[in-house]
């Protein structure tokens, strides 16, 4: 008897037959996410769910008995309860790697945007406007040879430095609490303090994953310290930074722009003043949305979902299992 899973979004042909050579399974089909009702009563009998991201408490855990894995299709896994799912002996896992590159893509395409005014100028094009040579309002910040700070340097953090040094001869600075010699190395970046950091940067970027830790690691003293035309970027995660006093910070125009990819509410209010604000990018949290990159994310995902539900080791561990080492 092959064990029984559950998929909760549609996935591609491949990975489905992936999960199906393995496993006994049934997938959510709907365009939109998942409902939370239909959520709980799919997963009473399975050994493994996979999912773009659920929210693993007590209640979860108690409608699903079975369960052996929560596979996620995404990176950050600030959703899972991991050390509620390790007294139940819940494996959670994740998706490093695989879209490394297409976050850091992002990302200089958010310096860019903001520190050009791309989407600005892009909407003012299109009410049929044009540029009057060398009026200041159209003077821009230039990227290259510009300092970028980075604040939590991972393996994401590590791909935008090679871009901005090697690409944009851009000087790195980084604060991460282990050294990253190979960044130092081949990227000539330097490891500051935060607030060395934050005071020096042109371009101010936040790579961390939301933890009790890096909760509202950014906030009114942060953006104090930095340059009155600092261009801040967050494609991590919106709670990392105090939203209201990044809000406050431009009104203030204590810093020169933001390019976010991520709000501490998500979808994002309408009424969000961040969306009336010229000097402010916003995306719709796509750092990984591309493709190539969402299908080597659920492939990555179905082989952690499989190898948990076998017996197997997944590569992908959030939190060791002591059963698993
Ligand atoms: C990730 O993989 O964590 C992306 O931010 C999508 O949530």
């Amino acid at each position: 008897m092959k064990p029984k899973v559950y998929i909760a979004k549609p996935v591609s042909e491949k990975v489905e037959n992936y999960i199906a050579a393995h496993c006994d399974y049934k997938m959510w089909r709907g365009e939109e996410n998942i409902p939370k009702d239909v959520l709980l009563e799919e997963i009473q009998d399975v050994e493994g769910l996979i999912i773009p991201k659920a929210k693993v408490d007590k209640d979860f855990i108690k409608n699903a008995p079975h369960l052996k894995i929560v596979s996620h299709i995404a990176v950050g896994y600030e959703t899972l309860d991991t050390d509620l799912m390790a007294e139940h002996e819940i494996i959670g896992t994740h998706t490093p790697y695989v879209l490394d590159d297409t976050v850091a893509d992002l990302i200089l395409g958010l310096m860019l945007s903001s520190a050009r005014r791309i989407s600005q100028l892009d909407r003012y094009v299109k009410e049929g406007k044009w540029n009057k040579l060398d009026d200041p309002f159209f003077l821009s910040k230039d990227v290259h040879h510009a300092t970028l700070g980075i604040i939590g340097m991972g393996r994401i953090g590590e791909e935008v430095a090679k871009r901005a040094s090697l690409g944009f001869d851009m000087n790195v600075l980084y604060y991460n609490r282990s050294p990253r010699p190979e960044a130092e190395e081949k990227y000539g970046a330097e490891k500051k303090t935060m607030e060395q950091v934050l005071k020096q940067s042109d371009f101010v970027l936040t790579m961390v994953p939301l933890t009790d830790e890096t909760h509202h690691l950014i906030g009114e003293k942060e953006f104090k310290m930095m340059k009155k035309d600092a261009i801040f970027i967050n494609p991590s995660r919106g709670n990392v930074v105090d939203e209201p006093a990044l809000i406050q910070a431009l009104e203030a125009n204590e810093i020169g722009g933001a390019a976010l990819d991520v709000f501490e509410t998500e979808p994002v209010d309408p009424g969000n003043p961040l969306l009336t604000m010229d000097n402010v990018v916003t995306t719709p949290h796509i750092g990984s949305a591309t493709a190539d990159a969402r299908e080597a994310m659920a492939m990555k995902a179905a082989e952690n979902l499989v190898a948990g539900v076998t017996g197997g080791k997944p590569e992908n561990v959030v939190k060791e299992l002591s059963h698993l080492v």
